[in-house]
C-alpha cells in the first residue's frame, strides 16, 4: 500500500502492530486447539491465549473479575447480545409491553436497527433523545425520557460520526434517579483504546467493546461486560436480567442439556474466534495510551486546517474538547460520498463518506441524505499525511467553487 495515506482509523485501525499477524500466524501454526474443550496441549494452549485476552480487557476496563467479560465476534455482536438479552430477560419477568427503552440519536445502526426490530413488533416503546446543536446529549435529557418502568438506556461513548465524546457518568447518575430499574449500555466501539474506561467508576451495567478499532486488533473480535446488576452471581437463567436465547456448547457441564449459568459461559455458545484473540491479545500488548495525545494533535491540526477552508462545513465542535480523533466535514456542492471517491482515487488517501451507519446523527445535523466525509487519524498518522489531505480538500472545494459558477 504505497504512500497510502489511511484516515478511516474510526472505521477500523490500520496498519496493525506487526506483531498482531505475527501472533495470528503463530497461534495457527502452533497453538489452534479448540479452546475449553479437550484437555490436551494445543487445546490448553489455545484456551491459555483466550482466557489471557479475556484478563487484558478486564483490566482495561476495571472489571471486577474476568469472568464478566464475555467474548463476542465484534461490537455489534455484543450489543446485540445485551439489547436481545434485555428485552428478553424483561419479557421472561412478565413486565409488560411495549418495554420503555430510551436511546439517543446519535446511535450506530448496531443499536438502533436491533431497537427497532422490536419497536416494529410493538415489544418496544423506544424514545430517542436527541442531541444538542454540538452533538452531545444532556443527561437531563435522558433523565427526561426516562420512566419508572424503563428497562434499558442505550448510549454511545462518542459519536461514531462526529467523535463527540457524550457524558456517560453523568447520563448514568441522571439514569439511576429517573429509572431504578434501567440497564445502561454503553457503546464503547469509538472510545477504549483511546480514552479510559473504568467501569466500577462509572457504574456501567454492559459496556459494548470492539477489538479492531482503538485497541487495535483484527475484525471479529469484540466483548460485552456485564457488571454485577446485569448479571448476578449464581443467578438462574430465570432470575438474569439478561437472557440469552443462543444455545451450544460451551466446554463446561457438557453432560447436561441446560446451558451453564455461571458467566462467561451462559453467553458464549461454540468456539471463540481463538485466532482473532490471539491477534487482540498481541494488539493490546503494545497498547500505547499516549498515542491518543498524538491523535488529537492532529485532529487539532485537521480541524483548524479544515476551518481555514472556504465553503467547507464542520460537523460538530471546532475544537478537539470532548472528541475522539474524527471530524466530520462537507464540501458545498459536493457530495461526500464524490470527496471520498476522488481522496481515494486521485490521492489515495483513505477517508469515508456517506452516512456512517448512524443515519438518525446525520438527520440531528442536518445532513440525512448526504451525510459527510470522516476523517479519522491514527498511531500511524503524520502531519504531513494531515498537510496532504487538506491540500487536497482545498483543491476539491477550488474546482467544486469553479463548477458552480460556470
Ligand atoms: N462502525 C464503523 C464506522 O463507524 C464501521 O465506520
Amino acid at each position: 500500500m504505497n504512500d497510502l495515506i489511511y484516515l478511516d482509523n474510526a472505521a477500523t485501525s490500520f496498519p496493525k502492530h506487526p506483531d498482531v499477524a505475527r501472533a495470528m500466524t503463530d497461534f495457527l501454526t502452533h497453538s489452534a486447539g479448540n479452546p475449553g474443550r479437550g484437555g490436551h496441549e494445543l487445546a490448553r494452549r489455545a484456551s491459555d491465549v483466550v482466557e489471557e485476552a479475556r484478563d487484558e480487557i478486564a483490566k482495561l476496563i476495571n472489571a471486577p473479575c474476568a469472568a464478566r467479560v464475555v467474548l463476542t465476534h465484534g461490537c455489534t455482536d455484543a450489543l446485540n447480545l445485551a439489547i436481545h438479552g434485555v428485552i428478553r430477560a424483561a419479557v421472561r419477568h412478565g413486565a409488560p409491553t411495549p418495554i420503555p427503552v430510551v436511546t439517543t440519536a446519535l446511535e450506530h445502526n448496531a443499536v438502533l436497527r436491533t431497537l427497532h426490530c422490536y419497536a416494529t413488533d410493538n415489544l418496544v416503546a423506544l424514545t430517542i433523545v436527541q442531541p444538542d446543536e454540538h452533538g452531545y446529549t444532556h443527561p437531563e435529557s435522558i433523565a427526561s425520557a426516562c420512566t419508572e418502568s424503563t428497562r434499558l438506556v442505550c448510549v454511545t461513548h462518542a459519536s461514531n460520526a462526529m467523535g463527540t465524546i457524550q457524558p456517560i457518568d453523568e447520563i448514568i447518575r441522571a439514569t439511576r434517579r429517573a429509572a431504578p430499574e434501567a440497564l445502561v449500555l454503553v457503546d464503547s466501539a469509538q472510545t477504549l483504546g483511546h480514552i479510559p474506561i473504568d467501569v466500577q467508576r462509572s457504574d456501567i451495567d454492559l459496556l459494548s467493546i470492539a477489538g479492531h478499532k482503538g485497541l487495535g486488533g483484527p475484525t471479529g473480535t469484540g466483548a460485552l461486560y456485564l457488571s454485577q446488576n446485569a448479571y448476578a452471581d449464581h443467578c438462574t437463567q430465570d432470575e438474569a436480567r439478561v437472557f440469552c436465547e443462543r444455545r451450544g456448547g460451551t466446554g463446561s457441564i457438557a453432560p447436561g442439556l441446560e446451558m451453564p449459568t455461571a458467566l462467561p459461559d451462559a453467553l458464549e455458545a461454540g468456539t471463540a474466534n481463538a485466532v482473532g484473540f490471539a491477534g487482540l491479545l498481541a494488539a493490546m500488548k503494545h497498547h500505547d495510551p499516549s498515542a491518543h495525545d498524538h491523535e488529537m494533535a492532529l485532529t487539532q491540526r485537521l480541524l483548524q486546517g479544515l476551518s481555514d477552508i472556504e465553503h467547507v462545513t464542520i460537523y460538530g465542535p471546532t475544537t478537539t474538547e470532548n472528541r475522539t480523533p474524527v471530524v466530520l466535514f462537507n464540501i458545498s456542492g459536493i457530495c461526500a460520498r464524490d470527496v471520498a471517491t476522488i481522496l481515494d482515487k486521485e490521492h489515495n488517501i483513505a477517508v469515508r463518506g456517506g452516512v456512517h451507519c448512524a443515519p438518525l446523527t446525520h438527520e440531528s445535523i442536518g445532513n440525512g441524505s448526504d451525510g459527510g466525509v470522516r476523517a479519522s487519524p491514527g498511531r500511524a498518522t503524520t502531519q504531513s499525511d494531515i498537510d496532504t489531505l487538506l491540500s487536497a480538500i482545498e483543491r476539491i472545494a477550488m474546482s467544486a467553487t469553479q463548477s458552480r459558477s460556470a
